[in-house]
């Protein structure tokens, strides 16, 4: 450990304990938040210049040193040099370097600014971008879902839809990709609503927790890193977590919704039901039984969603019964949230893949779509429209159903599957023209959420 790298000392007279100082250190966890530092140094050498704390001189030189780090990280040679120092974070790492590239002005790039403020700055930078991404993951997904479900509603595939893993009525499987579109809509708005919120306080300038004696110029900072304003209340500033954990808390949700789809697959994928087949780009085999063929990527869509759902719990306990202010602690929450989020982004791009190497068996879903006797609510919805009250005609039903179970053979009935789902009339069903209808309507609302923002970095930066 080379002093330099520490930024603070001066009224200790004896060296820190090397294992506390590396127990202490989160450079593995922090690291995905150097661009930003880089951005929010930038922005803070502006409320320097503006506030004439430093020379313009001074300004250009900081300015170059972080052009210069900021290549050094987009480069992969920083990730070595930050190590080498054993820096307590990120943070400490860039203005060890820029100490070391700008010389005598190095010195003033920490005026008035604690690791407090850029902890907290450049974590919601970190959001706003990560929330964009996953917003578009998101949406590629919905979208994903939504073109198989033209394709589906174009063969008319039919298949049994369950509650209880039990077959309860024939649907279109359009009907059942619509279904599973919905959920990344709302995650898309979600993660929208997250990077919007996001973007309206800039801690920066907090200095540490009660605002800084020099004259900072913080509304031209806030501006230049895309912030609404600088942030109303400096204590408040340093220890709100609140957006890092609502994305956390977005990300957890979508790699649910994708977990739960998975277990669809999974199941689907087994000769038992036969009703996809998983590409050999997506399918895994055994060591040992030659047949087999495993659908791996979504079981670990399903245990990765479980994951982060225990990290989540995680990131959360840690701010219990946290005082209002900066407090050690929330470097572990910092660092469970980008995990989370990082997780989540990977979950959702192994799930795009996987997904494009699933084929339906039409015929197969069809075939089994009248299995359990999944006509038997149409049989006795013809009985209740021809005026039998709707108890008696599901206890003869039933009665029928009890009986042809015994004798091992289908429902007499009129009516099959097409026609079964042809005759759902209420707005939402499984009715064709109301899945066409609900294609149309989720494909018009997926054209009208805006994705087409700039990443945080570019838009600082340009
Ligand atoms: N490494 C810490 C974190 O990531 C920042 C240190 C903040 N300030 C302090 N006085 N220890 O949260």
């Amino acid at each position: 450990m080379t002093t330099a790298a520490l930024q603070w000392g001066g009224r200790f007279a004896g060296a820190a304990d090397k294992e506390l100082l590396a127990f202490g250190s989160s450079l593995d966890d922090d690291f995905a938040l150097a661009p930003f530092d880089v951005a929010c140094s930038l922005a803070h050498v502006e409320a320097l210049e503006r506030g004439a704390i430093v020379r313009p001189a001074q300004a250009a030189a900081l300015r170059a040193a972080l052009h210069a780090v900021e290549a050094e990280i987009a480069g992969g040679a920083f990730t070595a040099y930050a190590r080498s120092l054993a820096a307590e974070d990120v943070h400490g790492a860039i203005d060890a370097r820029v100490r070391e590239l700008a010389g005598d002005a190095g010195e003033w790039l920490h005026a008035g600014r604690s690791r407090n403020d850029q902890v907290a700055t450049t974590l919601l930078l970190y959001v706003r971008e990560r929330a964009h991404a996953a917003a578009q993951r998101s949406h590629a997904l919905a979208r994903a879902f939504i073109v198989r479900a033209s394709e589906e509603l174009e063969a008319q595939t039919v298949v049994a839809a369950c509650t209880h893993r039990q077959p309860a009525q024939p649907v279109l499987l359009a009907f059942m990709l619509v279904a599973w579109s919905e959920p990344f809509v709302r995650a898309v708005k979600r993660f929208l609503d997250v990077e919007r919120s996001a973007a309206t306080s800039c801690p920066l300038g907090s200095a540490a927790l009660a605002g800084s004696g020099l004259p900072l110029e913080r509304e031209g900072a806030a501006r230049a890193l895309g912030f609404t304003s600088p942030s109303r209340n400096a204590l408040d500033a340093i220890g709100n977590r609140d957006a890092a954990l609502d994305l956390a808390h977005a990300c957890v949700r979508v790699a649910v919704d994708a977990s739960r789809i998975a277990e669809e697959l999974i199941a689907w994928s087994a000769p038992a039901y036969g009703y996809v087949h998983l590409g050999d780009a997506a399918s895994t085999g055994s060591s040992l039984m030659p047949q087999k063929r495993n659908p791996d990527p979504f079981e670990l869509v399903r245990a990765h969603a479980a994951r982060l759902v225990g990290a989540y719990a995680g990131a959360l306990g840690t701010l219990c019964g946290l005082a209002p202010s900066y407090q050690r602690d929330l470097q572990v929450t910092k660092s469970l949230a980008i995990g989370i989020v990082e997780d989540a982004l990977r979950i959702l791009g192994a799930f795009e893949r996987a997904w494009a190497s699933v084929a339906f068996a039409r015929e197969r879903m069809e075939g089994a779509a009248l299995e359990g006797y999944t006509i038997a609510t149409d049989v006795a919805d013809a009985m209740i429209a021809d005026g039998m009250p709707p108890r008696e005609a599901h206890a003869r039903v039933g009665a029928q159903v009890a009986r042809a179970e015994s004798e091992g053979r289908a429902l007499d009935a009129s009516l099959d599957a097409r026609a079964s789902i042809a005759a759902k009339r209420t707005r939402g069903s499984t009715a064709p023209a109301d899945v066409r209808d609900q294609i149309h309507s989720l494909k018009s609302e997926l054209a009208t959420l805006d994705l087409s923002a700039q990443p945080v970095l570019s838009e600082v930066e340009g």
